[in-house]
């Protein structure tokens, strides 16, 4: 029996049995390995109806006007801000995420880091592993009390909504800043970003990446969240003036930040890796066994709705 075909954008290598899956049920055409992709396009343009990606990869608009008979788009992940969506709505182009099976693992990773930034948790670490605390060298600095402060979330979506959750948990007074207030939500609406940003302890970035948001985290955000604020960054690095956040960092007039994006990833500024006030992470946020396995499921579950009954699963448009 012939396997439908798909033409896959980039590996899913975040989940080792992914490509091993996708390889199983269909024909595909492995865009990543092609050296002249113009040519590979052409090659099969005719022939490819359905594209694979993943949140990293996207789907650039070249892809997309290259493929008369695309129909969906189908990506590894919740983020699209790499997929052009214009030109996948103007020739009603399905698209599909794997939307709220990271919720929880991506929350929980903005925890994480918003506990070892204001706890000094990686520092620590460090402190230890090089013999500073055996040997007396020298002592770590005193935390930030985190239980009781201020949570700000910049876009309370469903991840920012779980991350507004848990601050619950530590009896924190939760605010939140979206286009437009919600009615379903206990937490405190705050129509400024700035203002969100000078009341809060911890600012945590939860909003769509993209042309939109690209440094909505711009300088006077930083200095209004000041010297005992924290940022914390599990949406896009493109979301921050990366420039801007190092020289406040690095100055103290921005208290210290947990990232696990960057905006050239995954190039990371040298002099952010100096830093004792900030901790990094690989972009790795949705990166466990079982949530990563749940992504796998649901773009093969979109892929297999788009072959048997020419519709999606989870659409995005
Ligand atoms: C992905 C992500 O794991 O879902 C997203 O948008 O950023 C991550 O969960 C990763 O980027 C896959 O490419």
């Amino acid at each position: 029996m012939t396997k439908p075909l798909l033409l896959q954008i980039g590996s899913f290598n975040g989940h080792a049995p992914a490509d091993g899956e996708l390889a199983e049920r269909y024909e595909v055409l492995e865009y990543w390995k092609a050296t002249d992709k113009g040519a590979f396009l052409r090659e099969h343009a005719n022939r490819i109806e359905v594209i694979a990606t993943t949140a990293n990869f996207g789907c650039s608009t070249e892809i997309i006007a290259a493929l008369p008979k695309l129909r969906a788009i189908c990506t590894w992940g919740v983020g699209y801000d790499k997929i052009d969506l214009d030109s996948a709505a103007a020739r009603k182009i399905q698209v599909s995420t794997t939307p709220d099976v990271l919720n929880d693992c991506v929350a929980d990773i903005a925890w994480g880091l918003l506990l070892a930034c204001a706890r000094n948790i990686g520092w620590g670490d460090r402190f230890v592993r090089e013999n500073h605390w055996e040997n007396k060298t020298s002592s770590l600095p005193l935390g930030a009390r985190v239980s009781g402060k201020k949570l700000g979330v910049v876009g309370l979506g469903r991840i920012g909504e779980a991350i507004a959750r848990r601050g619950l948990g530590f009896d924190m007074a939760v605010s939140y800043h979206n286009r437009k207030p919600r009615t379903d939500v206990p937490y405190t609406y705050q129509a400024s970003l700035l203002e969100l940003a000078r009341e809060s302890d911890f600012l945590v970035l939860a909003t769509v990446g993209g042309a939109s948001t690209k440094h909505l985290i711009n300088e006077e955000i930083m200095r209004a969240l000041g010297p005992s604020g924290r940022l914390i960054n599990i949406a896009r690095g493109s979301v921050i003036d990366e420039p801007a956040m190092v020289r406040l960092l690095s100055s103290g007039e921005l208290g210290g930040a947990g990232l696990d994006v960057f905006e050239h990833e995954p190039k990371v500024p040298d002099q952010l890796k100096t830093l004792n006030n900030v901790v990094l992470m690989p972009h790795v946020a949705s990166a466990t066994h079982e949530t990563r396995r749940a992504m796998t499921d649901c773009v093969l579950a979109n892929l297999h709705s788009m072959f048997t009954q020419g519709k999606l699963v989870t659409p995005l448009i």
